[in-house]
């Protein structure tokens, strides 16, 4: 399926037509499959789709995908050769063809007509370019979170998708998770009564949550990058720091040039759901303040903080929220907060309630027998989604919002921007919500961008 900028369907068998016909002359090499035939999902009603990014999540994102038979992936895209080449070979197998291209430039990909849509799971130093390049070019997106690693940059591609009328899935799947609906649509409800408190526990440390993760140790010699990876690509819009390998695949997250540690990795999960459970998709704090931050040297090869502690206040007059609430975000665990738990919790003056992946509890032990609220109590019903990557793919047929568009993943990670930003520079910051601005701090306000290496510009 093709769809213009406005939002409106044009059929993508003009293209069939042209390109399908040389399949055609050629039937016995075509997959009845890819034909429609045996009730299988007709070409015109697909969506088709490329993969920009296959290292750590991008094969989960893309298996997902492909198992909704509406989702046919036709390209690959990473700047690793030799992940680039596991992509288009898993895709190939997936659907028995060779149909699946492999790109190194993402523009390449996103310049094709005949793609509806891109998956994205690039590191976050990259988020921001490819998705507002995609959006130009009328792809509809799943992208990974956190939105991206600046608030500019997050700005830019709320433009970008809100200007080209896109379809927006985050990659935020907790949302699609009954625990965190049931969790949610509780507290929605009023039955723990008003929320004074809301704790945000997210993982502590520097790979701490990931053992291996990337499967490279913390160490800090330079190497020349091996030949598959386009290092220079790699680092696109970053600062250009020498070859580190523990810096790079998977471990890219734990330094400033690049990500963000683990607040910023884990904020769109943990914060995203405090924000649904209180109704705050469209607002955010008003004081954001660093109660502890530790900071390795900025020199570091790991340099973001292993533990830190964060409270922000949204502000009844702005949220419309009945009371002023209390946020805390904190690394959980041993060498962080070990009275703080992962995932998600909401006190209220009649109860609280808490969620965390694989895990519910709260202080009614009625609501643990239960997966979902009974009709009575459900006046605020929230958006239900079972799986999120087919929430996608419907929403992209369908013209309606996903549970996670664009705006609600912008909003989800503000208190996590915001809060690094009070941690670099130590002091308690005023946030206008509704221009989007740091107010009377001029050096705190520098620090929602970033300096962009050339020739890479943020449209
Ligand atoms: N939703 C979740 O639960 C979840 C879990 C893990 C990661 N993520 C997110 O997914 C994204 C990717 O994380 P990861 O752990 O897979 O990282 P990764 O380093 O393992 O993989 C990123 C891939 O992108 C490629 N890449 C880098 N720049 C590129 C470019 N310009 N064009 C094309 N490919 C490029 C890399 O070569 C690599 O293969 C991040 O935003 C991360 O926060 C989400």
């Amino acid at each position: 399926m093709k769809t213009t900028t406005t939002g409106s369907t044009i059929s993508r068998r003009q293209f069939l037509a042209t390109t399908g016909a040389a399949a055609l002359a050629a039937p016995l090499m075509v997959p009845s499959s890819v034909l429609g035939a045996n009730g299988q999902t007709p070409p015109s009603e697909r969506v088709v789709m490329a993969a920009v990014g296959y290292g750590g999540q991008g094969p989960w994102d893309t298996d997902e995908l492909m198992k909704d038979p509406v989702c046919q992936m036709v390209a690959a895209c990473d700047v690793d050769s030799s992940h680039l080449n596991r992509a288009t070979k898993i895709i190939n197998a997936h659907y028995d063809n060779e149909g699946c291209r492999g790109y190194h430039d993402y523009r390449e990909v996103m310049a094709r007509e005949d793609i509806d849509a891109v998956m994205l799971a690039v590191p976050d130093h990259w988020h921001a370019l490819i998705a507002a390049e995609a959006a130009y070019h009328n792809k509809d997106i799943y992208g990974e979170k956190p939105l991206a690693r600046t608030i500019a940059e997050q700005q830019a591609i709320v433009r970008a998708v809100q200007q080209s009328n896109r379809i927006w899935q985050t990659g935020s799947w907790q949302r699609s998770v009954q625990n965190f609906w049931y969790a949610c649509e509780i507290v929605r409800n009023g039955l723990i009564g008003n929320v004074t408190h809301v704790v945000v526990g997210l993982p502590g440390g520097q790979n701490g949550g990931y053992p291996g993760f990337g499967g490279i140790p913390h160490q800090n010699h330079c190497t020349p990058p091996p030949r598959q990876l386009d290092y220079n690509f790699w680092v696109g819009p970053s600062q250009m720091v020498p070859y580190v390998e523990c810096r790079v695949h998977g471990n890219w997250r734990w330094n400033y040039n690049t990500g963000g540690g683990q607040l910023m990795d884990w904020i769109g999960h943990h914060c995203d759901i405090a924000h649904w459970g209180l109704g705050f998709d469209r607002t955010g704090p008003s004081e954001v303040e660093v109660e502890h931050a530790d900071f390795p040297p900025s020199h570091a090869t790991w340099n973001t903080s292993p533990k830190y502690r964060i409270a922000a206040k949204y502000l009844s007059s702005v949220t419309g929220y009945p009371n002023d609430v209390h946020m805390t975000i904190a690394g959980t665990g041993p060498e962080s907060y070990p009275d703080i738990k992962m995932g998600c919790k909401w006190i209220g003056t009649e109860g609280w309630v808490w969620v965390a992946r694989g895990h519910f509890d709260s202080s009614d032990p009625h609501w643990k027998k239960h997966q979902k609220l009974p009709e009575n109590l459900r006046k605020v019903k929230l958006y239900h989604s079972t799986n999120h990557w087919r929430n996608f793919l419907a929403c992209v047929k369908s013209r309606k919002p996903t549970i996670t568009p664009v705006e609600t993943a912008h909003h989800s990670t503000i208190p996590g921007h915001l809060g690094l930003i009070s941690m670099l520079t130590g002091r308690k910051l005023r946030w206008d919500v509704a221009t989007e601005q740091i107010i009377d701090d001029p050096d705190a306000a520098m620090l929602m961008s970033r300096p962009y290496r050339a020739p890479w510009r943020l449209a």
